[in-house]
């Protein structure tokens, strides 16, 4: 290219600048919805850690190697998240809440209408199903994702987005639930954040394309971690939580055939026990977990 043409084509080039700057509305004051997030690849086998049960401290539970925390979104501070993110190898910081059940122990518990308040948990004293039709509902659940967002995390970890399938106390229909969880995620990637698919394994195959990872927890036991092969097909990664030592095992054992990775955790979710699926717990067969007793 000669000097001349040079200048043509800087010339061509402010030429399509303008009225791109001439488009900006200057009265627009709302941050345009994200184009981007994190989409993690099943192929970079990215290590887990799902703490859940002890507040997060970069000192004192950074494990080296691990790459995806996943922590409360409520407990954990924006100071810590930033520590997080300071980290080499890269850390990806996941912003877990309910967007399922009220607990009466957080700090907007106090929102929530009445009204949209159901029945309680059988196992999770303070806990009750949600329903997920209330405008009101979901304006909090935007306000904990924009939370999540400001506090630095990359990612959310929605839980309980299978209230349609529980005695919630409503009357909810499978498309109900469709629509509640697509919300979830089109908030989340508006605002730049990775969304999780936890729970809800009946709606995988509706759902699997709207979400950037799936979140499972002791489907070994079942005998039903296949459920995943729709996330495992979309190269999307399955974080799995097994809480037996015998599940476990036979899990790691399924762990690329079903393109899933999986850790032994107690279900307390403190930042110990944690085991990993090492080279030696791989080998040998899938196979059914046989029940015992
Ligand atoms: C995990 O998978 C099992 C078996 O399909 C299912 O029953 C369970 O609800 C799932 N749990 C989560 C947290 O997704
Ligand atoms: C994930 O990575 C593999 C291997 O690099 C690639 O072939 C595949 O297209 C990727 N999948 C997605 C969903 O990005």
């Amino acid at each position: 290219m000669t000097a001349s043409a040079w200048v043509v084509a800087a010339a061509a080039l402010c030429l399509l600048a303008v009225p791109a700057a001439a488009d900006i509305n200057s009265s627009e004051v709302v941050a345009p919805a994200a184009t981007a997030w994190w989409t993690p690849n099943a192929s970079e086998n990215l290590a887990f850690q799902y703490q859940l049960g002890a507040k997060f401290s970069t000192k004192k539970n950074y494990i080296k190697g691990i790459q995806v925390y996943f922590v409360d979104g409520f407990d954990t501070d924006a100071s810590v998240v930033a520590d997080m993110l300071s980290k080499t190898p890269k850390i990806y910081p996941v912003c877990y809440f309910s967007a399922g059940t009220w607990e009466d122990w957080r700090a907007d518990s106090s929102r929530f209408p009445t009204a949209a308040i159901g029945q309680a948990l059988d196992d999770w004293p303070g806990e009750k199903w949600l329903d997920i039709r209330s405008a009101e509902v979901r304006n909090i659940m935007k306000a904990r994702i924009q939370m999540c967002k400001d506090k630095g995390f990359v990612a959310i970890d929605p839980d309980n987005v299978d209230v349609y399938t529980q005695k919630s106390g409503f009357t909810l229909t499978a498309a109900d639930q469709i629509d509640f969880n697509k919300f979830l995620a089109t908030t989340g990637h508006s605002l730049g954040l990775a969304v999780g698919l936890k729970n809800d394994v009946g709606q995988m195959t509706d759902l699997i394309d709207f979400f950037d990872f799936a979140v499972n927890e002791s489907c070994m036991d079942y005998n039903e971690c296949d459920t995943y092969a729709p996330a495992k097909a979309a190269g999307k990664p399955v974080w799995n939580m097994q809480y037996k030592s015998r599940s476990f095992k036979a899990a790691c054992k399924c762990q690329d055939a079903f393109g899933m990775k999986t850790i032994y955790k107690a279900l307390v979710l403190k930042s110990k026990p944690l085991t990993q699926c090492t080279a030696a717990l791989k080998k040998g067969t899938c196979k059914p977990l046989k029940k015992s007793g």
